[in-house]
């Protein structure tokens, strides 16, 4: 816990969705945050005061905005009341607060929040692109792809630049970019911002996000040069597992850059993008996201991006007008950056010049390589997740992606260094041919350059279980893999897409693993923007074809916005996909029957011992069906969509969903649910949904949690569930009461378990329970990813319940936080800390001769409600002391304190009694 020694100031102020000091990014919904000190036990907040002005001086003597003081707990998610801004407007502000003794606090450090260009009528260039045919360059198809006639023509990425005097002295300046597809820009041959890939993947055809950067330090007086290298990317590559996925929005790359200085005697200049820039092609032959990129060193153009050179064989790009559609609109989300460097474990030599490196990680990201080279030496660069048998890559699983670069030399150097621009895959292994015959590698020649949107870590997990450990830092590499501008279902093969139902089963364990809050709320406008003429939503954001409304997919754009509501506590994100969630949810019920969902989708996806194989081993139907997994999650969306109206005040939505999901749960009942609780499918996931859905009255939950156990136990008390029951299994055991049936199968070593694929040395979460074993060696190469968020839902219930932190649904935002372990599976310890948006929350206990000593923090602000895991109210003690009979509540047969402050607690349990240990 952040402990502040001198002063009670409030601290680590944020802006929108947590972001510090922004420049540029999205103010649709401009709220404030901030956190106060930890200085002692029961501090909060009762009221506040904002001011913000243009500038820091004039904060007390001539504010835009003065709140007055507000008396409110509220501090986080503040909305601004100042005038909206204008776009460049840049506001400074600061924050006091009034403690609960009603003294006043020193104001806070000052902040600020900067707007980017906010309207398309801002943009006063052109969009500038490559004028030449696209290139059919590549013909190499036919061999790699078993599953895929892909096009593989490509444009080589343009290399655009454009020399400007400027000449005045310079006391600001700011580039603002769009592009359609990824760039690099440049400013005298320096690198602008430490960002890579764009302004990320959204539907290019309705909106494209803009950086902006402070170029004020890079910028001066006299010649400067403007510089930029754009690839296809997302925009114009080879994208999605379809035949002909190629050119998806365009055909190819285009820039908008457009740079505003501001000089000491208050004149502005402005350059924009226009048909006046020159560009050529460079050192990168093509580069793609799924196939890899080719750089020939030879062809590079030294100081291309500086003044002075000499670009008159350049040729003038074509341009385009910017237009109304698609909205260009500040970025939402944290860009990708480098966030890790890799460095091999082993390298190991394969045959003459060829050599395989380890990194001992998977993850997703680039290679940089450094190696001894001679002129025109081509070294070809594979990757692989995993490794056949004989030590050789394994590369099936990559499908049509090929994941190849390749860098000719020019032999100019010592050592050659080399990293590709425009490309990324999962991997963690990399492998080099072509190398001399004679050389003698060293780990030294190849680093893991590790790239994913620059997300906050905000929680950790651990406990004595050392593979479970292991699990938790799987579960965490993975999301570091997957989160890349959208939730990736996977990092390598031919897909690399935001399919809904991974990130909304996924989404909980997200929002503890990193604050994902700006993260998810670009990716549920993405989702939003698939919505089609009849109100379904996309099974997968940005969609790339023509399938919509899959139960568990599409249901993401109500469950996925409501848990990061729940985690973060911010009506706008409600506010924002309110009318996307209504859409879907009236679909639904125009597109039932009887209140029933068709009998579509993709079922419990993955489940591994499935009766209804349907002829296909790998990829089976689920035992549940289709048409009830549908209609519980109708239920789930319609009750979710209620609360939300709630929240935002539409009583009259909130009183019609509530009545839809009780008649969708009637109907439910009526259809799949017999007199003796047997559910339709009769399998894990059949009986899980309606008891994790509350479709079932209390006295049938009983028998349906009976039959739960039977199912289980028919199954040998292993898990058989998909993607859509895994997330359950282990929260609907704890909840009713059978936590150590949870443990059991959290701590399975067989296939199908978690652990099976640790104890295979997995540093990443798998797709499939079955995605290798030494007997059957690798699983179909049709889907079978080594790097799959998806059940990492299991993080969920190792935070939520062994750990026991977790946000009181009843005041969103971890205001209130549920402090509930769960003792159990044999574990003698298991910690968590949080960073909750009002501070860290820790949850720590050791169990030792029967007691449990259990550390609890609850941060400034906030308050916690404790549930000790005894039966013995006697035996609580809490810092030392005997806990009053009259403070305690039993609830569900658990010794329950509500309302604690602030504070860290010491607290020693019997756990004598407890229920099933
Ligand atoms: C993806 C899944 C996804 C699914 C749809 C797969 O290929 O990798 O995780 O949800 O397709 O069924």
């Amino acid at each position: 816990m952040q402990v502040v020694k001198s002063g009670q100031k409030p601290i680590d102020l944020t802006v929108c969705d947590y972001f510090h000091n922004p420049v540029g990014y999205s103010i649709d919904h401009l709220s404030m945050s901030w956190k106060l000190p930890a200085v002692r036990n029961g501090i909060r907040q009762t009221a506040y005061q904002i001011v913000a002005a243009h500038n820091k001086d004039s904060l007390d003597t001539n504010p835009i905005w003065d709140s007055g003081k507000v008396i409110s707990d509220m501090s986080i998610n503040v909305p601004y009341g100042g005038k909206p801004l204008l776009s460049r407007e840049r506001v400074y502000w600061k924050v006091r607060y009034w403690d609960e003794h009603g003294k006043i606090s020193g104001w806070s450090d000052i902040n600020f929040f900067e707007a980017g260009l906010l309207s398309n009528s801002d943009w006063h260039g052109k969009w500038i692109l490559s004028s030449d045919p696209r290139i059919k360059q590549i013909n190499r198809n036919t061999e790699r792809t078993k599953t895929s006639k892909r096009s593989a023509d490509y444009v080589p990425p343009a290399y655009f630049r454009k020399e400007v005097k400027v000449e005045n002295s310079v006391v600001s300046a700011r580039l603002y970019v769009a592009c359609r597809g990824v760039f690099q820009f440049y400013i005298n041959g320096e690198k602008v911002g430490k960002d890579f890939w764009g302004t990320g993947w959204t539907d290019y055809n309705k909106r494209i996000q803009t950086n902006t950067y402070d170029i004020t330090t890079l910028v001066s007086s006299g010649e400067n040069t403007f510089a930029a290298v754009i690839g296809d990317g997302w925009y114009s590559g080879n994208f999605g597992w379809k035949p002909g996925s190629r050119g998806l929005y365009g055909d190819r790359p285009e820039l908008l850059a457009q740079i505003e200085i501001v000089f000491k005697d208050g004149t502005r200049k402005t350059i924009s993008t226009d048909d006046t820039w020159k560009y050529s092609y460079g050192p990168i032959i093509y580069s793609d996201i799924y196939d890899g990129e080719k750089y020939d060193a030879r062809r590079e153009m030294p100081n291309w991006n500086k003044n002075g050179f000499d670009d008159s064989k350049w040729k003038n790009p074509k341009s385009k007008n910017v237009e109304a559609i698609p909205l260009l609109e500040p970025r939402r989300n944290q860009p990708i950056v480098v966030k890790d460097v890799l460095l091999p474990i082993s390298v190991r030599k394969i045959s003459d010049g060829t050599y395989i490196f380890d990194l001992g990680q998977n993850m997703t990201g680039r290679p940089r390589i450094k190696i001894p080279s001679d002129e025109g030496r081509k070294i070809t660069v594979r990757y692989g997740e995993m490794l056949n048998k004989d030590g050789t890559l394994y590369t099936e699983n990559y499908r049509s992606a090929e994941c190849i670069d390749t860098y000719v030399s020019a032999g100019k150097f010592g050592f050659d260094e080399w990293e590709p621009m425009f490309t990324f895959r999962g991997f963690r292994y990399v492998e080099l041919s072509g190398l001399q015959r004679n050389s003698k590698p060293t780990s030294e020649w190849v680093r893991g350059v590790v790239l994913y949107n620059d997300i906050p870590l905000t929680g950790s997990f651990v406990c004595s279980n050392p593979k479970v450990n292991i699990l938790q830092n799987n579960i965490q590499w993975t999301q570091r893999s997957n989160f890349f501008s959208v939730p990736m279902d996977c990092p390598q093969r031919d897909e690399r897409l935001g399919w809904a139902a991974d990130a909304q089963i996924y989404c909980s364990t997200a929002t503890f693993n990193m604050n994902v809050k700006a993260f998810f709320a670009k990716w549920l406008i993405d989702l939003s923007d698939t919505i089609n003429f009849e109100g379904a939503v996309g099974h997968m954001a940005p969609i790339i074809d023509n399938n919509y409304g899959s139960a568990g997919w599409s249901d993401a754009m109500v469950v996925a916005t409501w848990d990061i509501y729940m985690a973060y506590g911010d009506k706008n994100i409600l506010s924002q996909n309110y009318n996307a969630m209504k859409s879907w949810v009236d679909y639904m019920k125009k597109e039932s029957k009887d209140l029933i969902r068709p009998d579509t989708g993709f079922g419990d996806w993955l489940q591994p011992n499935s009766r209804q194989t349907n002829g296909n081993k790998y990829s089976p139907m689920s035992d549940a069906p289709n048409s009830l997994i549908g209609t519980a999650y109708f239920v789930r969306c319609a009750d979710l969509l209620s609360k939300s109206a709630e929240i935002l005040g539409y009583v009259g939505d909130a009183k019609k969903y509530a009545g839809l999901a009780d008649d969708v749960r009637k109907a439910f009942r009526a259809k799949f649910i017999s007199s003796d609780g047997v559910v339709v499918g009769d399998c894990q996931t059949s009986y899980l949904l309606p008891l994790a859905f509350d479709i079932v009255p209390k006295a049938q939950r009983v028998k349906i949690f009976d039959n739960l156990i039977k199912a289980i136990n028919r199954d040998g008390g292993m898990l058989n569930t998909g993607i859509i029951g895994t997330q359950f299994l282990n929260p609907i055991l704890t909840e009713f009461g059978r936590p150590d049936l949870a443990y059991k199968i959290l701590l399975n070593e067989v296939q199908p378990s978690w652990l099976h694929a640790v104890n295979m040395g997995a540093t990443t979460l798998w797709e499939r329970w079955d995605g290798f074993n030494p007997k059957e060696g690798f699983g179909t190469t049709a889907m079978n990813s080594f790097n799959h968020p998806v059940y990492g839902s299991i993080g969920k219930w190792l935070y939520k319940y062994v750990a026991g932190i977790w946000y009181d649904e009843s005041v969103a935002g971890y205001k209130n936080i549920m402090f509930a372990p769960t003792i159990g599976g044999g574990l003698t310890f298991a910690a968590s800390n949080y960073e909750t948006p009002y501070g860290t929350a820790t949850s720590s206990w050791k169990m030792h001769e029967g007691i449990v000593e259990w550390k609890v923090i609850i941060p400034p602000n906030a308050t916690g409600t404790l549930k000790f895991p005894t039966k013995n109210r006697k035996s609580i003690c809490i810092n030392g002391n005997l806990v009053d009979d009259s403070k305690l509540l039993l609830d569900n047969d658990i010794f329950v304190m509500r309302n604690v402050e602030s504070g860290t607690y010491e607290i020693q349990v019997k756990s004598f009694g407890f229920s099933q240990e």
